[in-house]
């Protein structure tokens, strides 16, 4: 897919129809982007399964494939990694620029060459994007961190193992610091580590390269480093976020979905939220059930680091409570500006205010079809959803960051009965962040009625 494929296009979702069958989510993008950069550590082939087929993927290739790596596609997701040949480590700006995860790139070009040179990460969309914590870790192994010309320029001669404290469970930080680590001399512990399974994964990646780590999933990682790398055959985990907003569209439209080959404990505080508002949930071994509701009650929210209220199924939540039976708040405490999709919905009938950091959320009886733009990532699987629910067809712009983020989400739908169909044209126009703390746009909200079961 090329890159400008997002802004030429756009979804045409035709709402109304029920969500129901089940379902294997694509692998994590969250696990898979810093997974291919820590194969740039490796001496030997990285055979990775369940790569998602998603853009953000093909830039990371193409990040690593400027640094010299020779990156394979095989079919059904198997991306082969040769980071042999790298003789680079030097990140183009053009790249980087479009993924903040690139930066993960950092540790790993660190750990293996004892240099990294990086463009600074800056702002997005969500709110600043800081790095304060990675560098200061790479500054507690032994690295020199300069900023020239916009760039994070990260020297070694070698790394040494310390005890770091992150000041917040940082996923990017923790992820970063780990791929630096794994290549210093001695023992590194890292406290108030994130515990998101991504960060596990990357974890469990490392140990099949050889590297010696303990404590993952936990506040406190230990990890004790190793010289030498080696390839590895691995599967990254599947994808909680695009299963849980699956699991939302099932409640959202009375539907009746099950995903498929996940750990029910990692999507649990949703599942909670889920079963608090009505919505039948129900965990068995490795699937995952939602039963929707005609009609459900609103629920209080506040988004925190696993295993609290995920940040990224903020989005989707707040379209599933903007048709409760009442009113909801729901507090972001992640990300300074992750609300701007809001007005959106507004659009097609929400009744939402947002107030510095809360969006208080009054339930309306329907949403009704309109043309809209996705901000973001998850803003897109928010639109989406309250896209099936309304009435009418909705015309969904911001392809571009969609398809950043969820693999075949208009075959994955019209698996479970969608009518979703991507369309040319002029896409419409992504809103931008709001600067204010205040979201108000004129509205005209239809009183919450009871609908009749
Ligand atoms: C990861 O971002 C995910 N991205 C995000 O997924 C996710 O929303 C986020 O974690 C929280 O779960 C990837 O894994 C690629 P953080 P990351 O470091 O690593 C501040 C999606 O849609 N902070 O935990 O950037 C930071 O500004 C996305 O899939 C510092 O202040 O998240 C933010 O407010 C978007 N200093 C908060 O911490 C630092 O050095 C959490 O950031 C680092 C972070």
């Amino acid at each position: 897919m090329d890159a400008l494929e997002g802004l030429r296009t756009r979804l045409i979702v035709e709402g109304g129809h029920r969500l129901e069958g089940s379902l294997a989510p694509p692998g994590a993008k969250n696990a898979a982007l810093p997974i291919m950069a820590a194969s740039i550590l490796c001496e030997g082939d990285v055979i990775l399964h369940r790569v998602p087929r998603i853009t953000d993927v093909d830039v990371m290739t193409a990040i690593l494939e400027s640094l010299g790596a020779r990156v394979r596609e095989q079919p059904g997701g198997t991306l082969v990694i040769d980071a042999a040949s790298l003789n680079s480590n030097t990140a183009p700006y053009a790249l980087v620029s479009k993924l903040n995860a690139s930066f993960d790139v950092t540790g790993a070009l660190l750990g293996r060459f004892g240099r990294a040179e990086v463009p600074m990460p800056g702002g997005c969309i969500l709110g600043p994007r800081a790095v304060d914590m990675h560098l200061h870790g790479f500054e507690a192994l032994g690295a020199k961190v300069d900023l020239e010309h916009g760039c994070v320029v990260v020297t070694a001669s070698h790394l040494r193992g310390a005890t770091i404290a992150l000041a917040k469970p940082s996923v990017g930080a923790t992820k970063n610091i780990m791929l630096a680590a794994v290549r210093a001399q001695g023992t590194t512990t890292l406290e108030n580590a994130a515990q998101e399974p991504e960060v596990v994964d990357v974890a469990d990646f490392l140990v099949a390269i050889g590297a010696k780590i303990s404590g993952q999933g936990t506040t406190t990682i230990v990890i004790e480093g190793v010289k030498k790398l080696h390839g590895c055959e691995y599967t990254i985990i599947p994808d909680r976020l695009a299963a849980g907003t699956f699991l939302l569209g099932a409640a959202m439209t009375n539907g009746d979905v099950t995903v498929t080959g996940v750990d029910p404990n990692m999507l649990a505080s949703m599942s909670d939220v889920l079963a608090s508002t009505g919505a039948k949930v129900e965990a068995k071994g490795v699937n995952l059930r939602v039963r929707g509701v005609p009609s459900w009650n609103p629920a209080d929210i506040t988004t925190a680091p696993y295993p609290g209220f995920p940040t990224d199924l903020q989005p989707p939540v707040v379209a599933y409570l903007s048709l409760a039976k009442g009113s909801s708040n729901v507090e972001e405490t992640i990300f300074d500006a992750r609300f701007v999709y809001v007005s959106e919905l507004i659009r097609m009938g929400a009744d939402i205010t947002v107030s510095g950091r809360t969006a208080h959320v009054n339930g309306v009886p329907k949403l009704k079809d309109a043309v809209v733009a996705a901000p973001d990532i998850r803003a897109g699987g928010a639109l989406v959803l309250a896209a099936l629910a309304a009435e009418g067809t909705t015309e969904i712009g911001g392809l571009e960051y969609i398809d950043r983020g969820y693999e075949f989400l208009e075959e994955r739908l019209a698996s479970l009965g969608a009518t979703v169909v991507r369309a040319s044209g002029v896409a419409p126009v992504t809103p931008l962040p709001n600067l204010g703390n205040t979201i108000k746009l004129p509205k005209i909200v239809t009183p919450f009625r009871a609908q009749s079961s």
